[in-house]
């Protein structure tokens, strides 16, 4: 993600997130009552993973806050309120000094709203891959991941011909010319990193721990045939453009591909239950219009069509800047996504896209059970 709050930032870019948020927020409340209602822990420990830097750093730590609060009002309970522990994580590249230098801020305003209601907080950055262990063994009560595990952990292996270029040629998401060996590739790699996350996770979830984890999925079941196919077929062809034009290399396309992965609801499901760890509480899928700013029901066209495309193309900046950067270089970025969100807008006109999110809420099985079995 971009760093900071400049106008290329994910914290200025970061609208659609925000909403799948707020679209979650039911399962979210749910869960966190969940934990709250059977172990009234005295100190209640909360993980957010992958948590970015930007206004929706804090929509957990809000949730938790309000939720226990809500829950001892309606309880009516006496005994001393809980202390909140947060972890905030992400990778050690995100801009934690940007989620700290506006933590102060944050916490004047819960303190302002809430007065003497708050419950005690405090909140530690944790920089790591969730794709292995962060914590200490039954050390966590709730887990949430938003938006995050479509990152892989790496771009599949196996996708490289003999010769160094990628099977996938300049494609660089699965697309319908993609071969089976790279659908393949994409989705053992996401099985792979699924099945390690929650691996870890249940080690260090505590007894009847829960996490909640969104992201964006696929209705369909055929990979080639997912909405993402569009968002990023519409990338690679703006990358081939300024390959044409001579303004990056094609070598540079060929060997370049994304270590994103939109599974199927199905695919995130075999997961879970053929690793026997959770038990799948809530298991929803909201659709959303791919411009956050477009609130329009109406599928036949983009209420602003090129307004749209830009607006895509931000918040889809902001997240592979870097790693466009590192392959093709800065001087191309304001040519490439001003191409990106003209093919957008073009897309968006023909066929007005959403995306699918996926919620899914997950409680710890007890681990007597697994080692019984
Ligand atoms: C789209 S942002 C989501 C941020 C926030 N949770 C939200 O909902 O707005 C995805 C975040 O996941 C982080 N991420 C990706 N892979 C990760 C990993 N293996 N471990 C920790 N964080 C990761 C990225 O750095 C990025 O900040």
């Amino acid at each position: 993600m971009v760093g900071g709050a400049g106008e290329t930032s994910y914290a200025s870019n970061s609208k659609f997130q925000e909403k799948a948020l707020l679209m979650t927020k039911p399962v979210l409340d749910d869960a966190i009552g969940g934990v709250y209602k059977s172990l009234h822990p005295a100190k209640m420990v909360v993980a957010d993973l992958g948590c970015s830097s930007g206004s929706n750093t804090f929509v957990v730590m809000s949730e938790v806050l309000d939720v226990v609060g809500d829950l001892r009002r309606s309880l009516q309970e006496r005994q001393e309120p809980p202390e909140i522990q947060f972890f905030l994580n992400d990778l050690p590249g995100n801009d934690f000094n940007h989620v700290f230098r506006c933590l102060g801020e944050y916490k004047r305003k819960v303190e302002q709203e809430k007065g003497n209601l708050l419950v005690p907080y405090y909140v530690v950055g944790v920089p790591g891959s969730f794709y292995g262990r962060l914590f200490p063994r039954r050390s966590v009560h709730f887990f949430h991941c938003s938006g995050s595990l479509n990152w892989l952990s790496q771009v599949p292996q196996g996708l490289d011909t003999e010769r160094g270029a990628s099977l996938n040629n300049t494609n660089i998401y699965i697309t319908e010319t993609s071969p089976p060996e790279v659908v393949k590739a994409y989705q053992r790699q996401f099985q792979r990193d699924l099945s390690e996350f929650l691996r870890c996770r249940y080690a260090e979830l505590s007894y009847e721990g829960r996490l909640v984890i969104s992201f964006g999925g696929r209705k369909s079941n055929c990979p080639t045939y997912g909405q993402m196919r569009h968002l990023w077929g519409l990338l690679a062809e703006a990358l081939n453009a300024l390959v044409l034009e001579g303004m990056i290399e094609e070598d540079k396309l060929v060997t370049f591909n994304l270590p994103r992965y939109a599974p199927s609801m199905e695919e995130v499901k075999a997961v879970i239950h053929g690793d026997g760890l959770f038990d799948v509480e809530e298991a929803q899928v909201f659709e959303a219009n791919w411009d956050a700013f477009d609130d329009s029901d109406d599928d036949s066209a983009a209420f602003d069509s090129d307004l749209s495309g830009k607006n895509v193309s931000k918040y889809v900046r902001a997240a592979v800047q870097p790693l466009i950067s590192e392959q093709f270089g800065d001087a191309i970025l304001d040519e490439l996504f001003a191409r990106y969100a003209a093919n957008v807008s073009r897309h968006l006109l023909q066929q007005k896209t959403k995306h699918s999110v996926f919620v899914i809420s997950l409680k710890k099985k007890n681990e007597s059970h697994l080692t019984a079995g």
